[in-house]
């Protein structure tokens, strides 16, 4: 067993033990590497400021990096990884491309802010080498960093600047198959980290070690993604200063990985990223890549997970209204074995599970709909479009004959404790057509009176339960052709 993280930042190898273990990666570079170039502003994952790249191996390619927030992750996630941070960037002649496009458009005032936009750009120029920024995908791409001076205009104009002739890989210049091979040979031993001050931190490396840990210690948090478990810890409501903490990370449990596809079956791990999610799904259920693309931002989908955000349990969680019309079914596993449940069986009131306290949810499988003979659609209602969550969700997944519904399945999220499936709505969708009009006004009104909404500081109950209608108006006007999308 592994006492000592074991990770590269910046092309040099690095060890970490005890209490440094329990830190969060911006906390560790600044204060214990003296890497201040990585800010601070908002330590919970809305600001992008602390962003960092990181690349590991697995996911959908071999050593990927991706931009992240340093700030609500913590160091024991980093374990087998390459961390990428403002000060590799620079070149021994000078600024790299994407700083002397920052400089010369003026994208830069106070400076807080542009690490993180010089390195969320850098994780786009690394996955598009050779491409001149197309704005908008750049622009979609920034929508994790926010600035409070400059303004975004001459941000935008510095990644247009930016020549893909004079921009090397700053992973290319830091990172080598022989970095790859260190950190494969050290991570295949399991780590556990203890402080007698901090806790516990055990990383398994493969399924059955895991779900031994986890009879052990039921009391232990999983640790996937941490990106809401994270801004938890900072905010002191997990875990208050001082108090000894024990948690189960899954960041080397390799059989977790990935999103398998076969045919229109789609089995995702409980280690695949968001990210990951959302490309696998691009042509496969378009509806909910599409929705992916307005969950939270790119550093957060690099490091969350579908799981966690299943196994968070929040009503308004973004991805659970569609696995619910998906009709979504979730491993439990435990030392006892493992059992397929389906997803609305797993909750059972507000944040509460069916999980037995010795079990963990190891993957997601559901059928992606045939476009031909389905219509599938997910929506998602906030105050703005990006880095906000919803406060209404919705996913259809209609079956149908003809043009006429055959089978229904209608989830809500955000109108009640749980993700709500609305059967009554779904026997009464059956047999009408996907283009009467009339019908769907009757359904839009079941649907306005099923739902059962509260008022809170993102909405009013009569608003929610208004929006939940006009969901399900809006793809009726879809599917007549009258809406452009
Ligand atoms: C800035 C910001 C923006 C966000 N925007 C959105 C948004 O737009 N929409 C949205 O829905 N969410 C959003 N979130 C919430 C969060 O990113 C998602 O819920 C994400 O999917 C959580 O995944 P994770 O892997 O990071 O989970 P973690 O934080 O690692 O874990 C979340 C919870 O699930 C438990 N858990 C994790 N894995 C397992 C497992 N395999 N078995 C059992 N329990 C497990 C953990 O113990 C913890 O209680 C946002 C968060 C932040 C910080
Ligand atoms: S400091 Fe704001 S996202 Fe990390
Ligand atoms: S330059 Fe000051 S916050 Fe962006």
């Amino acid at each position: 067993m592994r006492d000592a993280i074991v990770l590269f930042v910046n092309g040099a190898r690095r060890e970490v033990r005890g209490d440094s273990a329990f830190l969060t990666l911006s906390d560790w570079l600044r204060d214990e590497r003296r890497l201040t170039g990585t800010k601070v502003v908002c330590a919970e994952g809305d600001c992008g400021a602390c962003t960092v790249l990181v690349g590991r191996p697995g996911g959908d390619r071999p050593w990927r990096f991706d931009p992240v927030n340093s700030c609500i992750l913590t160091m024991a996630q980093l374990d087998g990884a390459h961390v990428l941070t403002i000060e590799a960037v620079a070149e021994r002649e000078g600024l790299h491309e994407v700083q002397r496009a920052m400089c010369d458009s003026h994208g830069s005032q106070c400076g807080f802010c542009t690490p993180g936009f010089v390195m969320a750009m850098l994780g786009h120029f690394e996955h598009h080498p050779g491409e001149r920024a197309d704005r908008k995908s750049v622009a979609n791409h920034l929508t994790g960093n926010l600035c409070r001076c400059t303004g975004y205009l001459p941000i935008l104009d510095a990644a247009e600047d930016v020549r893909p002739e004079h921009t090397r890989s700053v992973v290319a210049r830091h990172h080598s198959e022989a970095v790859a091979q260190t950190l494969d040979l050290a991570t295949r031993e399991s780590l556990q980290i203890r402080s007698e001050a901090r806790g516990t931190i055990l990383a398994p490396t493969t399924v059955a070690e895991l779900v031994a840990l986890r009879a052990a210690r039921p009391e232990a948090r999983i640790i996937a993604g941490n990106t809401d478990l994270g801004v938890l810890v900072n905010k002191q409501k997990l875990w208050p200063a001082g108090s000894a903490r024990s948690a189960l990370s899954l960041h080397l449990v390799r059989e977790l990985d990935g999103v398998v596809v076969d045919g229109r079956s789609v089995t995702v791990g409980a280690r695949a990223t968001l990210g990951e999610v959302e490309r696998a799904l691009a042509g496969l259920v378009p509806d909910l890549s599409s929705l992916l693309r307005v969950f939270a931002s790119p550093q957060i989908k690099n490091a969350g997970t579908l799981v966690g955000n299943v196994a968070n349990g929040s009503p308004i969680g973004d991805t659970i209204p569609s696995l619910f019309a998906l009709g979504a079914e979730l491993e439990l596993t435990s030392e006892r074995g493992a059992r397929w449940v389906s997803i609305e069986r797993y909750y059972t009131g507000y944040k509460q599970t069916s999980l037995a306290a010795d079990e963990l949810v190891t993957r997601v499988r559901f059928t992606a709909p045939d476009p031909a003979a389905s219509v599938f659609r997910a929506y998602k209602i906030c105050q703005r479009r990006d880095l906000d969550i919803s406060f209404v969700g919705a996913a259809f997944c209609l079956e149908h004959r003809d043009g006429v519904i055959t089978a229904a399945r209608v989830a809500y999220g955000g109108v009640g404790p749980t993700v709500l499936r609305l059967s009554e709505v779904e026997r009464a969708l059956v047999g009408v057509s996907l283009r009467d009009e009339r019908a769907w006004e009757s359904v839009a009104a079941q649907i306005e009176a099923a739902v059962s909404p509260r008022s809170d500081l993102r909405g009013s109950e009569q608003g929610r339960r208004l929006l939940s209608g006009n969901l399900f108006r809006k793809l009726g006007f879809e599917l007549r052709g009258e809406v452009q999308q």
